[in-house]
């Protein structure tokens, strides 16, 4: 599926943007603070409700305005089209797909898979397990259907066995979620497992494709408690130093999976050039496994495609993701410094505070 139409109403300076996109490839150029990153962001917000800026969706409605909307028409290869929209008003979000009212933005999310690299996208290795948790978890979303509802079984488990923990309750009032949780963490162990294994093959695929570096990458899955340790009896065996602590220590919550090159992290490892390029390769990889299981591509964002890469880089990223079987959109503050000549099929979009055209 691609995104056909889209129609973005107050997001930022993106006062009221219509476009007829490319099924392929779209390139967003303009000046510093024209709307590039706002267009990419509204595409987001549709794909899941969230932003990749910011946690206060008070703050991304045009300024005096108290509500804001991106609405899109989906088409697909001998598939009729679908509307999607979000709408936000009175601090409330309004998710809609196909003419029904939706109650969640996971359900949104299922229509439109979309993997993005912005500006914070590096902290996927920098930073805490969380980023590398919701990458990871990302691709089981996608292509593992019952991950969703596992995911959400473990964390009511984990709410309410949190909540025995500090209400003092003995261990036959808990033991029950401690089975409950069991179950579902092997679950997500076993899903996030299967996943890392095809995933892996094709990140060091594509790393190989975008970059040369001198050594071997490994990556190392832990699933948040131990190797040799059953999860039941571990919660059981843990319950004191839990109820110490006030929560569950250990746990698929805990998950992380780390990249080294050599045995250094990854990121201590490489240029920044370099670190934007293995970023690249994560998120094309992730972007290219779902299409080979889901047989169906998803959306892939890219922001300021340009920044800290070398003309040679730039041209080979860009042929990387043609390749791709999926619908592209990069940002640039400069088209001269993108070669589209040799783009099988692309339109080119120019902003302009807040106002988009298409270049002809
Ligand atoms: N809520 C808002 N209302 C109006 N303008 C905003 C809002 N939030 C940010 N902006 C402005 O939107 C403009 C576009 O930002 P951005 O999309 O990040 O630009 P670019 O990526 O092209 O550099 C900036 O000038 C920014 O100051
Ligand atoms: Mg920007």
């Amino acid at each position: 599926m691609w995104l056909d139409r889209l129609d973005i109403r107050n997001v930022r300076n993106l006062a009221e943007v219509s476009l007829k996109l490319s099924a392929k490839f779209n390139i967003i150029s303009g000046a510093n603070g024209s709307g590039k990153t706002s267009l990419l962001e509204s595409i987001y917000l549709l794909s899941c409700g969230k932003s990749f800026r910011t946690h206060r969706f008070s703050n991304i409605p045009t300024q005096d305005e108290c509500w804001m909307g991106v609405y899109a028409k989906l088409s697909g290869k001998d598939v009729r089209s679908i509307p999607i929209g979000l709408e936000y008003r009175d601090r409330k979000n309004i998710f809609k797909a196909d003419g029904n009212r939706l109650k969640k933005a996971s359900e949104l999310a299922a229509y439109l898979p979309v993997v993005v690299i912005h500006q914070e996208s590096q902290r996927v290795f920098t930073q805490s397990p969380k980023y590398r948790r919701a990458f990871l978890d990302w691709g089981v979303f996608h292509v593992e259907q019952c991950f969703l509802s596992t995911w959400q079984n473990f964390n009511r488990s984990l709410k309410q066995r949190n909540a025995e923990l500090s209400q003092r309750n003995q261990l036959s009032s808990i033991d029950h979620w401690n089975i409950e949780l069991s179950k579902s963490a092997n679950l997500i162990d076993v899903h996030r497992r299967q996943y890392l294994d095809k995933f892996v093959l094709l990140f060091n695929h594509f790393v190989n494709k975008l970059l040369v570096i001198n050594g071997e990458i490994k990556v190392d899955y832990r699933r948040g408690w131990s190797e040799k340790e059953d999860y039941l009896d571990l919660l059981r065996a843990s319950l004191e130093k839990d109820r110490i602590m006030g929560y569950t220590q250990r746990g698929p919550h805990r998950a992380d999976v780390s990249f080294k090159i050599n045995g250094t992290p990854l990121h201590e490892y490489v240029s920044r050039g370099q670190q934007k390029l293995l970023v690249c390769s994560l998120y094309i990889a992730q972007a290219a496994l779902y299409s080979q299981i889901a047989d169906r591509g998803s959306i892939f964002l890219m922001d300021d495609l340009t920044a800290e890469l070398d003309a040679k880089h730039v041209a080979n990223l860009l042929s990387v993701l043609d390749e791709l079987d999926t619908q592209v959109f990069v940002t640039t503050p400069d088209l001269k410094l993108l070669d589209t000549g040799l783009l099988l099929e692309s339109k080119t979009f120019h902003v302009e505070r807040g106002v988009v055209s298409e270049v002809l």
